[in-house]
Parts: structure tokens; C-alpha cells; sequence
């Protein structure tokens, strides 16, 4: 039936490789998909947004682009457009390449024929379809992960309704530093996520001992300090896509070995968990707090991890937290 036909578009510039495909369908008896072609990848991204096509077939040599370049500026242009990379007999390895790029198949020019065409542009049409829905599970479960943070941190503020938007605030300020860094999306996710979650533990610490603005005793700090242990027993539960349990148990470690609960020393502590530590620490000084008389202030903050650097704090992160700063890519509201 006619509604029925898959509509393709060829981006192929070799009259003779054009005239192969036509050749291949016909006598293969192939009525189901109807063909289109352009010869250049300009001409085919035009193509691609006047028409409605259901996959592209894509010769990665080009007049006007060579190579992957060519695929990925096709998959840029509409990545859920599903795609088929056609490559020369010796060039196997770019066509498994470009599966890696985000092709859906690809095949070899002259070692093919109209069936085995055919079944690659059906394959490419449903694997698409079922990386979508894939993608699509993958969203809604990071949606009940972040949903389930959100739970625990309101509850976490109702019980403790003076420290009300800090984690928000140290999330946003370590997402700042990392980004600084130049960590990859995953990792800056889960800074993300662990300085959301670092001091859910306290919910086990009586407030009169958290919120207290004198010093606390040798015992009060002993108590204090469990709330990491508490953290990550709340957190272990949960199945995270990132190591959010692990680097919540390190954000108090220093880099000299200081910290606690472990001691841990220089890079055997998570860059995560470094991070962590100092942008806790800046919003603990540069933040009024409702129970404490003097607010320190941001320029004392920044002075004492400064101070600190290579100490307690690694230097790197100390460097990229005073360049957010300086540079306004983070702001106290
Ligand atoms: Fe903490």
C-alpha cells in the first residue's frame, strides 16, 4: 500500500553508485521504499527539512564534507533521523565508526544487494525506534531519581528549616567548580547530585548540637560528625547512576589526611568529594545563618580555602572555585 512505502533519502554523490542502488532495488522486486537522492550533504540537509523522510542513506565522501564529519553533521541537523552509512569496500572499520557516532547501520558499497539494503534501512527504521524508547525509560528513571532527592532534601529542610537552600546552594556552587574543571557531564551530575544529598545525615543530630553558635565540646563534635555515616546509610538504598553514596562519605576528607571519617589523603579522595569540600566550606562561612551572630562573609571564605590550598584542600579546586568566583560564573543570590 502506498502509505505503506518508507520514504528514503540517498545522499550520494556518484552517479554511478546512485545508478547501483536503482539497479539493485529493481531487481530485487523492492517496491516498498521509495528513493530519493542528493548529491551533496548541503542539498540533503535541505532536503531532509523541506521533506518528510523516514531514513537516510549517507555516503560519508562528499564534494562539500569527507568522513564522520558528514554523518555527524547530518545526526546534529536531526538526530532522531535514522541513518544508514554506505563506505567503500576498504573502509569497514569508519562504517563500524559511524555506529559508534550514532548511524544505525551501515554497509559496504558493491558487497550488498537490493534484499540486504532493504532489511538494513527496516533495521535502522526499528533500532532507532528502540533506542528512542530506551532514551525515553532512561529519562523517567533519572526524573524518579531526582524526584527522590527532592523528597529527601524537603524533608531534610522541614527538620532543619534553618539551613533551608544550602544544599541547593553548595550543588550549584560545585556544579560551578567542576565545570570549571572541565569534568565530563556524568561526573559533574554526580557532584551534582551528591551535594544535594551530602548532609541528609543530619537529620539524625539533635538541632540544639548542629545549630549552635558557641564551639561545640569534644562530644558534641564526635556526634556531629556522624552525619556522614547517617548520609550514606539513607543513601545506600538508592540506586544511582552515579557514585553519589561513595562521595558523600568523603566530603569531609581533607587532602593532608585531616578529614574524617576515613583520613583519606591527596588523590585517594574522590574529585567529587573534593569538590564538595570546597564549596561546603565556602557556603558555610559566606552564608548568614539565622543561629549565628557574625557572618564571616564570601571574601573571608574565599581568603581561609585560599589559605588553606594544597593543605587541606586540593589546589586545583581551590584555583577553580576563586576563578568562579572572580569571574561572576557563580553568584550568592
Ligand atoms: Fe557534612
Amino acid at each position: 500500500m502506498e502509505q505503506d512505502k518508507i520514504k528514503a533519502l540517498v545522499i550520494e554523490d556518484n552517479p554511478d553508485d546512485v545508478r547501483l542502488i536503482k539497479e539493485m532495488f529493481r531487481e530485487c522486486g523492492v517496491d516498498t521504499i521509495d528513493l530519493q537522492f542528493s548529491g551533496s550533504l548541503e542539498d540533503g540537509i535541505r532536503l531532509l527539512g523541506a521533506s518528510t523522510f523516514d531514513v537516510v542513506l549517507i555516503d560519508l565522501g562528499l564534494p562539500d564534507s569527507q568522513g564522520l564529519e558528514t554523518l555527524k553533521a547530518v545526526r546534529t541537523k536531526y538526530p532522531e533521523m535514522p541513518a544508514v552509512v554506505l563506505t567503500g569496500h576498504a573502509d569497514e572499520l569508519t562504517g563500524m565508526e559511524a555506529v559508534r557516532c550514532g548511524a544505525q547501520d551501515y554497509l559496504i558499497k558493491g558487497h550488498t544487494d537490493g534484499h540486504a539494503l532493504q532489511s538494513s534501512i527496516r533495521y535502522a527504521i526499528e533500532r532507532e525506534k528502540l533506542e528512542n524508547r530506551l532514551q525515553d525509560t532512561a529519562d523517567r528513571l533519572l526524573r524518579i531519581v531526582n524526584g527522590t532527592v527532592d523528597a529527601l532534601i524537603k524533608m531534610a529542610e522541614i527538620r532543619d528549616m534553618y539551613n533551608v537552600g544550602q544544599q541547593h546552594r553548595v550543588a550549584g556552587l560545585a556544579v560551578a567548580i567542576g565545570g570549571e574543571l572541565g569534568l565530563p557531564a556524568v561526573q559533574i551530575e554526580c557532584v551534582r547530585t551528591a551535594a544535594l544529598l551530602h548532609d541528609i545525615g543530619k537529620v539524625a543530630i539533635p538541632p540544639e548540637i548542629l545549630n549552635r553558635p558557641e564551639r561545640r565540646g569534644q562530644l558534641e563534635t564526635s556526634i556531629e560528625q556522624t552525619h556522614v555515616q547517617v548520609s550514606c546509610d539513607i543513601l545506600r538504598g538508592i540506586e544511582f547512576p552515579w557514585p553519589v553514596t561513595e562521595v558523600v562519605m568523603q566530603h569531609h576528607e581533607m587532602m593532608d589526611g585531616s578529614g574524617f571519617p576515613g583520613g583519606l589523603k591527596g588523590d585517594r579522595i574522590m574529585i567529587e568529594a573534593r569538590i564538595l569540600a570546597v564549596a561546603d566550606e565556602v557556603d558555610e562561612m559566606a552564608v548568614a545563618r539565622p543561629w549565628r551572630p557574625v557572618t564571616p562573609g564570601l571574601e573571608t571564605a574565599l581568603a581561609t580555602i585560599s589559605e588553606k590550598r594544597g593543605k587541606s584542600y586540593d589546589p586545583r579546586v581551590v584555583d577553580a572555585c576563586l576563578k568562579v568566583f572572580r569571574e561572576g560564573k557563580y553568584k550568592y543570590g
